[in-house]
């Protein structure tokens, strides 16, 4: 398995350019099943999740070319016969994300077969409200060796108010109800913009939603819906990471072409605890080397601290002045990364759903184990203020939602470097 080695000390420097972004990306590639035109997706990321999804689509019959390399990552999809419409467990294991495709196989196929997710490394992260909203819409769902299945003639719309905001859940009955007969009215749904960028494109694929991006969806079902052309939003947990990577590391660094709205929750944590920031049109420059103070944090769901960036907030607080309680309240295991970063000398107290963060504490190199996608991210922040080389283990977890991570952070002056597997294949 891959290894960074990461040599601290060093300030970024320059510009770091932001990709689309995965959890926007996704969806829209979940959502070309929904019609049997070609469906041209731009800004798409060469991360290993996009790799899933493609594989994921193609097993089912799609036709996809993945436009890594190609100008705007100009992606295309064409569903024209699902011929299988099921997600293998073998899929849906790697990225549970994968669930995304029920509501739609459902909406135009009037069936499906999705492996049920199983655990995660950061929460149990159940789909029931996924479940419990499809058969608010008609659906008739059995669930069999570790399979849902799923079956409609026609889905109906309905008034769903989810228990809980739930992200992929809002995604994933958004789509289903474009094909339903008559108006879904969802509520309390989640707001990220990601929800917004999939109902941008469901717009342009010739469907009727009204309110994405605020608690209230409205969705006038339509029978059948046509290609379109779409660009992904920015990534904005990409572009928080590099944020704080500039501040960390006392850096000038310019994050270029990402969406400042998208961010702010972050960015007035962020010059809560003294960090200088300079928002200019798509980018924000990050400067200096002031020193933090220590500001309490709690994750909440958009407009709120994404937890997408909590790990990587602890890990500037261990930097902070002072005493930084940063609260997890989405997801049940989500301090994964603050055991490793007390190897690498902080000092963190874990109290349940509290992290209990004291500083300023230099770190030292140590040998680190990546987690889970956020957590990895959090490691290498703190290797990039360490003293010394510190070695990361398992960064396939990164390579799951960051672009180029390490080309982009050497871009701009940082020390590392990915080892293959010695022993292993290369
Ligand atoms: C999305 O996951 C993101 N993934 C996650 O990003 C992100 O952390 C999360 O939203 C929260 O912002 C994608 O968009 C692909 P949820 P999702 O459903 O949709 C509970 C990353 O790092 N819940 O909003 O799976 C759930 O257990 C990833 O890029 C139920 O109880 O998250 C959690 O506690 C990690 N039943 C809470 O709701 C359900 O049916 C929010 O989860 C669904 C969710």
């Amino acid at each position: 398995m891959d290894k960074f080695v990461i040599r601290g000390g060093e300030p970024l420097l320059g510009t770091v350019r932001i990709s689309g972004a995965k959890n926007a990306a996704l969806p829209c590639m979940a959502a070309a099943l929904l019609t049997d035109q070609p469906v041209i997706l731009e800004n798409i990321p060469q991360v290993r999740d996009i790799q899933t999804t493609r594989n994921l689509l193609a097993a089912m019959g799609a036709e996809v070319e993945l436009g890594f390399g190609r100008a705007q990552h100009r992606t295309s999809i064409q569903c024209a016969n699902l011929s299988s419409p099921e997600a293998s467990y073998e899929l849906v294991k790697t990225m549970r994300a994968s669930t995304l495709v029920l509501g739609p196989l459902v909406a135009r196929c009037g069936r499906a077969r999705v492996s049920l997710p199983g655990g995660c490394a950061i929460g149990a992260r159940p789909i029931d409200l996924h479940i419990k909203g499809l058969e608010q819409l008609g659906a008739k769902i059995a669930q069999e060796h570790g399979y849902v299945e799923a079956s409609a003639t026609r889905l109906k719309g309905a008034e769903i108010a989810f228990d809980k905001i739930t992200v992929t859940g809002t995604e994933d009955l958004l789509m289903a109800a474009t094909l339903a007969e008559g108006e879904t009215v969802l509520q309390n749904c989640a707001r990220e913009p990601e929800v917004a960028d999939l109902a941008d494109l469901l717009n342009k694929m010739g469907a009727s939603i009204e309110g994405a991006g605020t608690s209230t969806i409205r969705v006038q079902g339509v029978s059948k819906l046509n290609g379109a052309k779409h660009r992904i939003i920015p990534d904005r947990i990409e572009a928080g990471t590099f944020i704080i990577a500039g501040a960390m590391t006392g850096g000038d660094l310019n994050i270029a072409g990402c969406e400042p709205t998208h961010l702010e929750a972050v960015l007035n944590k962020l010059r809560e605890a003294g960090v200088k920031l300079k928002i200019n049109g798509e980018s924000v420059r990050v400067m200096g080397d002031n020193p933090f103070t220590a500001a309490d944090m709690s994750t909440e769901e958009h407009p709120g601290f994404p937890t997408d960036c909590q790990a990587q907030y602890m890990a500037l607080a261990t930097q902070a002045e002072g005493t930084s309680v940063v609260t997890e309240n989405i997801f049940e295991n989500r301090f994964m990364h603050a055991q490793e970063l007390v190897r690498m000398g902080a000092n963190i107290k874990i109290e349940g759903r509290r992290a209990v963060v004291r500083g300023k504490t230099p770190l030292q190199s140590a040998a680190v184990m990546c987690s889970d996608l956020r957590a990895s991210a959090s490691l290498v922040l703190a290797a990039l203020v360490a003293d010394g080389e510190t070695i990361l283990d398992r960064v396939y977890h990164l390579d799951r939602g960051y672009e180029h991570f390490e080309e982009k952070l050497r871009g701009v002056g940082a020390q590392i470097r990915r080892m293959g597997d010695v022993f292993g294949k290369k």
